[in-house]
């Protein structure tokens, strides 16, 4: 049967991948409020559509950080995906770039930065997680650029990783013929190296729980790339971000695999919008799985958005195509989105094209 929209790649996803595997990608935080929330969000917004606009043509361009995309629809990091489908990064790198848009690699990816740099041109920004051993994170960013990645996705909302509890009970361990990548080749001291689950929990323990603003800094004298800081969910620390150079700021709840009970993405977007005032761009992840969802962000103020499951499963169902064919349905239902609200470009959409349950009544 045909697939028409992403979210039917998650029951095929569901029965191809062993139960460790899917469970791992789909998992949320302890009582997995927050991941229904993600969704369940965007039916609080409605659209005020304008009518009698000429929609003949309908531009989705536009300019991420000075880098021109075709949509603003971007690929989030996750790990690992080779999990998924034996190409794993690089299926997702070329799907990206033959759309346009921009992929962003996991530090912890089944592929490493220069491999994936190999699969062709793109634009591609890497994610990184600061290790308690600087010279590890230096190396990664250093190796980053030197691949021709063109901006810091800096995560700074897993001082610990949550509870997936689905994970714990499965006793998760990356399969023994993956390897986490961009870490081979680096000095990470004494570990056993024969088990690669081993390695992956080893680096799990190796996340910096000390890292703090200062480390933002840090992190800006070693590098020339811009630093978008990820999971930043409220006002102060949006004020703070733009005072401690971020280059922009993404709106995120790690796919509500972190702290429970946090707000939907999209709940929390608009109280970043108004303190960033413009002075950066804000993004958004998390729950996006339909073209109405990616207009409802742009509406409350978001630059473009990011997609974390629905690359991994319609990798996991169809590989390359897959994840090409995902990201061309969320292309088409956004230029509907557009066109059916009166909307030519993303500058025309507005805050006005929506209506909220939390709006005043007009
Ligand atoms: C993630 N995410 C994530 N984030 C990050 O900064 N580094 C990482 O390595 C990962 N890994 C990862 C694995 C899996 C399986 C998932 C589901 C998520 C979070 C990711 O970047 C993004 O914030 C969410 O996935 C967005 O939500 P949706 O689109 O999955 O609902």
């Amino acid at each position: 049967m045909e697939i028409t929209n992403v979210t039917e790649y998650e029951a095929i996803a569901k029965e191809k991948l062993p139960k460790m595997i899917y469970d791992y990608f789909a998992s949320g935080a302890e009582d997995q409020w927050t991941l229904k929330e993600n969704r369940n969000a965007f039916s609080r917004i409605l659209f005020r559509p304008r009518i009698l606009i000429d929609v003949s043509k309908i531009d989705m361009t536009t300019t991420v950080l000075g880098f021109k995309i075709s949509m603003p629809i971007m690929i989030a990091p996750t790990s690992m995906q080779k999990m998924a489908h034996p190409e794993g990064e690089y299926a997702v790198a070329r799907a990206a770039s033959a759309a346009g848009t921009i992929m962003t690699l996991s530090t912890l990816a089944t592929s490493s930065v220069e491999e994936v740099a190999s699969t062709g041109p793109g634009i591609r920004f890497f994610q990184l997680y600061v290790f308690k051993d600087r010279n590890v994170v230096a190396q990664l960013v250093r190796r980053a650029e030197r691949a021709g990645f063109k901006a810091i996705a800096l995560t700074v909302d897993t001082p610990r990783l949550g509870r997936r509890e689905a994970v714990i009970k499965n006793r998760f361990s990356l399969p023994p013929f993956l390897t986490l990548k961009n870490f081979e080749g680096l000095d990470l001291g004494k570990i056993d190296r024969s088990n690669d689950s081993g390695l992956a929990s080893y680096i799990a323990d190796q996340i910096d729980q000390s890292l703090s603003w200062k480390d933002v800094k840090w992190l800006q004298t070693i590098t020339s790339l811009p630093i978008l800081l990820k999971g930043v969910l409220t006002a102060e620390d949006t004020r703070l971000a733009i005072q401690n150079g971020a280059a922009g700021i993404i709106v995120s709840n790690h796919g509500a695999r972190q702290l429970d009970y946090v707000p939907a993405t999209i709940m929390a977007l608009e109280e970043v919008v108004k303190a960033a005032q413009g002075r950066v761009p804000v993004f958004l992840d998390g729950g996006i799985r339909r073209g109405t969802d990616v207009f409802k962000a742009l509406a409350l103020g978001a630059s473009g958005i990011f997609i974390g499951r629905p690359v991994i499963y319609s990798l996991a169902a169809e590989g390359e195509a897959g994840v090409r064919k995902a990201l061309q349905m969320l292309h088409d239902e956004f230029e509907l989105t557009m066109a059916l609200s009166g909307c030519r470009s993303l500058n025309e959409i507005t805050r006005d094209h929506i209506k909220t349950e939390w709006d005043p009544v007009r």
